[in-house]
């Protein structure tokens, strides 16, 4: 590997050099005294795979430079060193496709792990990869549980061992990242998608809130008027880069069947239409089915998922399949504590409440997903206590009518 180190500061330089040295000669470094203006010439006249930069003052003009390097070298890995990381600097790195900004002064570990990091990725993304899935899922009306359903069912298939992105396309009141974890999203959809030409996965990968390894989300923007920027040919991109990373790229989409929605929906390999047992629930199923079928989606890619199933209510789920004419994927029980601590506090449900009925169902779900035996893989199989039988109430979270 080639890193090439270019700093004003020869203390940072000396400290760099004496950091990534080896004995096997596996790593060549390079150090040129100077600012992130002579970037270009060190890239065309050392050809580094790596190039470290320290930006002192951490101020955006200390960047110039960098962005033509990322335009016209993009096989080059850049990594920026500075003491004062303000939020609008962290988004200037992040739109340049800076990979990392480390805090200055270097320490040796956190080099050399950010070096490991880059290297992973890069021999990770030098596999042939085969498109993830799309799974869109739409509320048929507010308050169905849809968000709830959506980032816990990303959680569960992550904890599977897939990986998985979350987006948030509820533009305007968007908050799925929240029911994930309590740390607010650095980036948002309208941050990734303000720029059609700059977007790839290694912007998308940068702006997602990292919730563990296999699982991150794409929050929805914090204010209405970011909303409104994001155009829908951009969410179809920001779509497309997803799935070329990642084995499923799950949607909290709007029920308004607005453009963005619209080509969210085009997109998706599959779309769950999320309800509850009632009469309101039932007929706003009905019109989105109609919807959908004006817009020309399959039958076969459209599926129900019923949340807060409760055996033996007025509605049975042979009425949903009468009434809507479509039989059930899923359902989801009712288990209101579980569910509001599992949101209230931030936290996936599955860390919560391990063995509630609504995290089996979930694990379920996944599992069907993956094609993956249910309760055989992941590390819930600990928390299951190696697989058990499914209750009676988890039989019932998933369709058995018997
Ligand atoms: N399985 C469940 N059991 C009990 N309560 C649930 C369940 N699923 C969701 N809820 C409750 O329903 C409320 C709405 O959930 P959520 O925010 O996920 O719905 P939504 O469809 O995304 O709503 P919106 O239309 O506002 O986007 C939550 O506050 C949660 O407490
Ligand atoms: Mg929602």
């Amino acid at each position: 590997m080639r890193i090439a180190a270019l700093s004003i500061n020869p203390d940072t330089l000396q400290r760099l050099t004496g950091f990534l040295a080896t004995d096997d000669g596996s790593v060549q470094v390079t150090t040129w005294h100077g600012d992130a203006m002579q970037a270009p010439a060190l890239v065309e006249q050392e050809h580094p795979d790596l190039l470290v930069v320290e930006a002192p003052q951490g101020l955006e003009a200390e960047l110039q430079g960098l962005d033509r390097v990322a335009m016209r070298h993009p096989e080059v890995t850049l990594i920026v060193v500075c003491g004062h990381q303000s939020p609008e600097f962290l988004l200037a790195a992040m739109r340049l496709g800076i990979r990392e900004v480390l805090a200055a002064p270097l320490t040796q570990q956190g080099i050399q792990q950010s070096i490991g990091r880059i290297r992973e990725r890069i021999s990770w993304a030098s596999v042939p990869r085969q498109q993830g899935k799309v799974l869109a899922l739409v509320p048929c009306k507010g308050g169905s549980g849809t968000t709830f359903i959506t980032a816990n069912l990303a959680h569960a298939i992550a904890a599977e061992g897939k990986r998985v992105c979350l987006i948030d396309l509820n533009l305007h009141f968007g908050e799925a990242a929240l029911y994930l974890s309590e740390t607010p999203a650095a980036s948002s959809v309208a941050d990734v998608a303000r720029d059609t030409q700059r977007m790839d996965s290694a912007l998308l990968e940068s702006s997602l809130l990292r919730i563990n390894p296999n699982l991150g989300v794409l929050a929805a923007p914090d204010a209405p008027d970011k909303a409104l920027s994001v155009k829908p040919e951009s969410v179809a991109r920001l779509i497309g880069i997803a799935k070329s990373s990642y084995d499923f790229v799950l949607l909290d989409v709007s029920r308004t069947m607005d453009a963005v929605s619209v080509k969210a929906l085009d997109s998706a390999d599959g779309i769950y239409l999320v309800l509850q047992l009632t009469l309101p629930f039932l007929r706003d199923a009905s019109r989105l089915l109609q919807v959908f079928r004006s817009l020309g989606y399959p039958d076969s890619q459209v599926h129900l998922i019923i949340n807060r199933f409760e055996k033996g209510g007025e509605l049975s789920l042979a009425d949903v399949e009468r009434t809507v004419g479509r039989d059930v994927f899923k359902t989801v029980p009712n288990s209101f504590a579980a569910v509001a601590a599992s949101i209230n506090r931030g936290r996936p449900i599955a860390e919560l409440a391990p063995r509630d009925a609504v995290t089996r169902s979930l694990h379920e779900m996944a599992c069907e997903l993956t094609k993956t035996p249910a309760q055989t893989t992941g590390w819930l199989r600990g928390l299951f206590g190696g697989g058990s039988r499914p209750s009676d109430e988890a039989r019932a979270s998933l369709g058995d009518r018997s």
